[in-house]
């Protein structure tokens, strides 16, 4: 499924520095402009909720990068009605069709990336290279679900019969798909929902993270100029307990793709299930409590990147991002002294400028979570090692640190950001700390850094994850090469940009004619 004849996009050469300059320019103008979000219904602006709220930068919060207004009740009412008329007709659509307007899609946000970069470095905080990754994430989703609905939707699978009698399996949309996506891939991921929705054939109801709409209303925008139709896809920005909750608990809505936390997982669950209507699907992404486990045939200096890499960059704001290290007795005097010394190394500050690593947090409720963590493992555990920050700094940034602790049983919940924690072990207990792993009931990444290749087969075989990452980075899965998700409570599967995720948005009928 979905041949050798797709590319990724290819970003910016952020080395080349005429490019650079470019990209800076174009960024300075987009940071200027004035972004508003509103509900979308029927390719109309709605007025929402009466009141614009300003959307600040978490990076400044002084500063107002744009104005957003919630959907009211009668938006959200007026949107579902609108989605269910125009479902079948979207349906019926021919998938190559649909696809094509996909990958126009796909070639407007290109054109666009300085513009998506400005936004997600100052709605969400994202550094640039994040922000590159960002917008070509978002492009590869476009054009991965394009190429799988046009192998998948065009015809139908024609299958053996008896004489005289034909049989054929064709796949159709589900109806309508509330797609519900989490503020720290505000683009990337609220266009992954959305775009396989459509390519399977579904009318769209798309709410985004009430932290970030200005991203995701740019990205609607596009999606209407790309030609898709005004009815197929109603843009619903606003709190997720209130038009989150209330899209869920709607009769009219046949699916929903959420990716967020697991408690918010959990609540969309009973809401579907409470309904009286047809059972509702459910394809939900969500949290981990992810691990690295580096033995003493691993390169330290390898280790240490790739836990920076890992635990710190975007701030540690990756679902996929590792928490807890484990490091054999043997060697971990060692790798913790060098990745102390590389934490100092880090530089903390605006997004926006090439030579920052890490960026703010999202807002002050994660900055005072993090603050309330990092000063229990202050007790509880022993402080490994802590970035520096400014204190001349005013947004909400949070300096990376690191904690030794005794035991991954006391962590509890995933903690998003930042916070390293990290427990010795000996060799000989290597099983009993893989399943100390799995029984966090999480399943999203592993990292594992060895040189020895039985370690590494034993290690794969044990672990009950969705990526398991040898001996470099475990964040920053590439769509169709990675395809990324979680189990248990990472999430439901199917992977996203992967081949089987396409079919999760859709109902298959057979065909049956005696002729
Ligand atoms: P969140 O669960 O708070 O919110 C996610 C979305 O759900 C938002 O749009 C929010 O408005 C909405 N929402 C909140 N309450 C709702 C309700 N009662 N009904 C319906 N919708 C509701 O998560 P977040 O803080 O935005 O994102 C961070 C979380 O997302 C972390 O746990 C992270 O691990 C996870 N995540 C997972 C993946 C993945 O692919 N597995 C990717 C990115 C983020
Ligand atoms: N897909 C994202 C990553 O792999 C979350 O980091």
């Amino acid at each position: 499924l979905y041949g050798a004849s797709r590319r990724n996009s290819a970003g910016v050469n952020l080395a080349d520095r005429a490019a650079r300059a470019q990209l800076a320019t174009a960024i300075a103008e987009a940071a200027a402009r004035d972004w508003v979000s509103q509900p979308m219904l029927g390719g109309e602006a709605s007025p929402g909720n009466p009141v614009f709220r300003d959307c600040h930068d978490p990076s400044h919060p002084g500063r107002v990068v744009g104005r957003a207004t919630d959907a009211s009740a009668e938006d959200v009412d007026r949107a579902l009605d609108i989605a269910r008329e125009f479902a079948p007709t979207w349906d019926a659509t021919p998938a190559d069709d649909r696809a094509d307007a996909l990958d126009r899609a796909a070639d407007l946000f290109e054109e666009h990336l300085p513009e998506f970069m400005a936004l997600c470095a100052r709605e969400a905080g994202k550094t640039v290279n994040d922000a590159v990754a960002e917008v070509r994430e978002a492009v590869d989703f476009l054009r991965y679900y394009a190429h799988g609905a046009r192998e998948q939707f065009s015809q139908p699978v024609q299958l053996p019969g008896p004489t005289g009698e034909s049989n054929a399996l064709s796949l159709h949309g589900r109806g309508v798909f509330a797609c519900i996506s989490p503020w720290n891939f505000p683009l990337a991921i609220f266009t992954g929902q959305v775009s396989a929705a459509l390519a399977a054939g579904n009318a769209v109801i798309a709410k985004p993270a009430e932290q970030t709409p200005l991203v995701a209303a740019r990205a609607v925008e596009l999606l209407y100029q790309a030609g898709i139709p005004h009815a197929a896809l109603q843009y619903l920005p606003g709190e997720g307990a209130v038009v989150g909750a209330r899209l869920t608990r709607d009769d009219r809505v046949d699916g929903v793709a959420f990716t967020g936390s697991t408690e918010t997982a959990r609540l969309i669950n009973r809401s579907l299930a409470a309904r009286e209507s047809a059972l509702a699907t459910l394809v939900a992404e969500t949290g981990g409590q992810n691990a690295m486990l580096v033995d003493s045939t691993a390169l330290p200096e390898q280790v240490v990147k790739d836990v920076i890499g890992s635990a710190f960059l975007s701030a540690g704001q990756r679902c996929s991002a590792l928490r807890v290290l484990f490091l054999q007795k043997d060697i971990a005097d060692h790798v913790l002294d060098m990745l102390a010394g590389a934490m100092d190394e880090l530089s903390i500050g605006d997004p926006a400028l090439l030579s920052t690593d890490i960026g703010p947090v999202i807002d002050t409720d994660a900055l005072a979570m993090l603050q309330a963590h990092a000063e229990r493992m202050a007790t509880e555990g022993r402080l490994v090692a802590r970035a520096p920050l400014d204190p001349q700094l005013q947004g909400h940034f949070f300096a990376p640190c690191a904690f030794e602790i005794d035991d991954i049983n006391r962590l509890g919940r995933e903690v998003f950001g930042p916070i390293l924690h990290v427990v010795r072990y000996r060799a000989r207990d290597l099983d009993q700390v893989v399943d100390a792993i799995n029984g966090t009931g999480y399943g999203l990444t592993l990292g594992v850094h060895s040189r020895n290749e039985d370690t590494q087969a034993r290690i794969a075989s044990r672990v009950r994850v969705g990526n398991c990452y040898i001996n470099r980075t475990m964040t920053g899965a590439v769509v169709g090469v990675q395809p990324f998700g979680g189990e248990r409570l990472s999430g439901t599967g199917p992977k996203a940009g992967g081949p089987h995720y396409l079919a999760r948005f859709a109902t298959e009928r057979t065909l049956t004619i005696n002729t």
